[in-house]
């Protein structure tokens, strides 16, 4: 292990200005985070100070020992990534990176293997559960030089979006947990820790094995799907071009019968309203738990109402006295619209980013539901039901040999259709349930995305760290 010592004087001084504000920093470049990389691009970190810490001056109270690591995770469509840098982001501001620097923190990049990582000989080296496996490893080289490194390992904050907001809440309720032990051990990951503090993701891509229903339970009575196509890398970023499409009679009469599984899956969860009811749904998809999912949409409305952001009420909005109490969830799940044809996440032909994240090492795309595997029209065969496990952080919260951090922030755009929002509400519900402490909002207008709301992230992270 004596290669994954931490080297302090291996380093860079950099300064940027964006905003008209400057920041100055140390980088520690590329660090491979494990003693026997299969992808050593994309299995390492950058470890990002600011620079006032080495002439003991402080920022915000935090200091070269004491200050916060914030920790964010790039990835997106579970593809490989690399460390996220200081600069620009879409809107053209300070990236979360730059303002965390900006505040104090210490930034810890990591980099990961993707599904569509190959080495020479064609094998695949970044099949599920690579993704996850990395990024613990990442938090473990952290904790296993937590006297050289800059910064509090006690207080790793996570951050991600879409499968990086998946793999966010992966690493906040799967800490220590003894499943990923033989493969970080074959990934050559350090002995120490790998749980975290507090744990933010948007629009977490999760609970893939139930997604498939959880989609048709809202859409299934749509027939028009609009998404977009990735082309691959531009100039400006990535190049997105329109794939819509209307959904077969076959994929209709799918996309009914699926729905009908989801009740089954809500009831046998067991969930529970704040006030100790029970969250349930009959035979058609009617009932409490439905009930619970427009009471966010609702607040999501009020609270863009509050700020003058809701320029037009919808007609399927019901209000009174100035505020929404009612929507016709129907009504709206035809304004947000269906982005995925059935099935969305296990597609039958093998087509999806999921197909390709659970493939193997030989064998590139698999199912991994058994409904999808049962009617595969691909002869798809199925993935290791383990390894679909350890990518669902709702297979953790119930599990006393996982380290769950305690808080955690959850946001997901009202009108994002990448995953039913029942994902992500059933995600908070049961993470409050066993005990954590969740900022969950649905913010009006946003679709996928995350990072919006930058100044509001860095608060709540403000909030949690004084706990
Ligand atoms: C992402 C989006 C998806 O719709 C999906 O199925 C998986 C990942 C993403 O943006 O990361």
């Amino acid at each position: 292990m004596g290669k994954l010592i931490f080297d302090p004087s291996n380093y860079q001084v950099k300064e940027m200005t964006i905003d008209g504000i400057t920041i100055e920093y140390r980088v520690f470049a590329d660090i491979v985070y494990v003693a026997k990389p299969l992808e050593p691009k994309h299995q390492s970190l950058n470890i990002y100070v600011p620079e006032v810490y080495y002439s003991g001056e402080s920022i915000n109270g935090c200091n070269i020992k004491n200050a916060p690591i914030f920790f964010p995770i790039t990835i997106g469509g579970y593809m490989p990534n690399v460390s996220d840098q200081p600069g620009s982001d879409r809107r053209n501001s300070r990236n979360a990176t730059f303002r965390a620097l900006e505040k104090g923190f210490v930034v810890v990049a990591p980099g990961a293997r993707g599904r569509v990582n190959k080495n020479e000989e064609g094998v695949f080296t970044g099949k599920a559960p690579a993704c996850i496996v990395d990024l613990k490893a990442a938090i473990r080289y952290l904790r296993f030089n937590k006297d050289l490194i800059p910064g509090d390992t006690d207080k790793i904050i996570t951050n991600g979006t879409s499968a990086g907001g998946a793999l966010s809440s992966l690493l906040g309720a799967t800490g220590n947990h003894p499943d990923y032990d033989l493969y970080l051990q074959e990934a050559g990951a350090c002995e120490a820790e790998d749980h975290v503090y507090a744990s933010s993701c948007y629009c977490p891509i999760t609970n893939l094995e139930n997604a498939d229903m959880a989609y048709e339970w809202m859409y299934y009575r749509l027939k028009d799907y609009y998404k977009l196509k990735f082309m691959g890398i531009g100039e400006d970023g990535p190049i997105m071009v329109p794939d819509n499409g209307v959904m077969s009679d076959d994929q209709l009469k799918v996309a009914e019968e699926i729905r009908r599984y989801f009740p089954t899956y809500i009831n046998e969860l067991a969930l529970y309203d704040g006030q100790g009811k029970q969250l349930v749904l009959d035979q058609d998809g009617n009932g409490t738990f439905k009930e619970y999912v427009k009471s966010f949409v609702v607040d999501s409305m009020n609270a863009a109402n509050e700020v003058g952001s809701l320029t037009v009420l919808p007609a399927w909005a019901v209000s009174e006295a100035g505020r929404i109490v009612d929507i016709d969830f129907e009504s709206y799940v035809q304004f947000a619209t269906r982005m995925k044809p059935t099935l969305a996440f296990d597609a039958l032909d093998l087509s999806t980013g999921e197909n390709d994240l659970f493939g193997t090492a030989s064998i590139e795309r698999l199912h991994f539901t058994s409904y999808a595997f049962g009617h595969s029209e691909a002869k798809g065969g199925m993935a290791n039901p383990k390894i679909v496990k350890m990518l669902n952080p709702m297979s953790y919260l119930d599990d006393d040999k996982a380290n769950m951090a305690k808080y955690w922030r959850i946001r997901h755009g009202a009108v994002d259709r990448d995953t039913s929002l029942a994902i992500p509400v059933i995600l908070q519900n049961r993470l409050t349930d066993v005990g954590a402490s969740v900022d969950f909002h649905l913010p009006w207008g946003e679709g996928h995305g995350g990072d919006y709301d930058l100044d509001e992230l860095f608060a709540w992270m403000e909030q949690v760290l004084k706990k």
